[in-house]
């Protein structure tokens, strides 16, 4: 296995039945307290993106941690895709399906130029749900979904199936 991803095993914590019973909750706050490991997670994530991408689409709040690292990194723009409620209008807005209930994200308007190709990034790909959302919204205005990156993606899921749809390039450091 890669250095990286030996680290990052190391590093990332894995705590049993949280926030519910049968979910193996993967902690990255430790990821934080070594900035040389942080600095080695980004190099990661910028060389998949390097001059491929027009700006950095990060997904509140675990996307913005190692999202705007990467889009300064590349000298590109970043973008944030917030959870409901929180933007100041104009913003647009997409709607989704959790196990329980709905959920919408949204985005300032304007902020993406029609045919930048964006890197939609998020710490994790669990279901899916949300990236797949976040991607909706950016072909929406006229954005090409590019690429997805993740520092964790949950095989047993299926997210990546869910993100074929978009026939974009996808990169996860780590696979559990
Ligand atoms: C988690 C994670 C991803 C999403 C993945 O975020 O950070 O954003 O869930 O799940 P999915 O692939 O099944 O959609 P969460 O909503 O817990 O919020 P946070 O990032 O603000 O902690
Ligand atoms: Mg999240």
């Amino acid at each position: 296995k890669p250095d990286l991803v030996q680290k990052l095993e190391k590093t990332i914590q894995n705590i049993p039945d949280f926030p519910q019973p049968g979910i193996q909750f993967k902690d990255i706050t430790p990821i934080f307290l070594d900035p040389k490991l942080y600095e080695e997670v980004i190099k990661d994530l910028a060389d998949f993106s390097r001059g491929k991408i027009d700006a950095v689409c990060g997904i509140e709040s675990r996307g913005y941690l190692f999202g705007i690292a990467i889009a300064v990194a590349l000298e590109v723009p970043f973008i944030l895709i917030r959870k409901a409620g929180k933007l100041p209008p104009p913003f647009v807005g997409e709607k989704y399906d959790l196990e329980y209930g709905t959920a919408e994200i949204e985005m300032r308007t304007g902020q993406l130029k029609p045919g930048q190709r964006v890197l939609i990034h998020d710490d994790l790909l669990a279901t899916g749900g949300t990236t797949e959302a976040a991607a909706k919204l950016i072909e929406k205005q006229g954005g090409e979904v590019a690429q997805f990156s993740f520092l964790i993606a949950l095989k047993d899921l299926h997210g990546t199936e869910r993100l074929k749809q978009f026939d974009a390039e996808v990169h996860q450091i780590l696979e559990y």
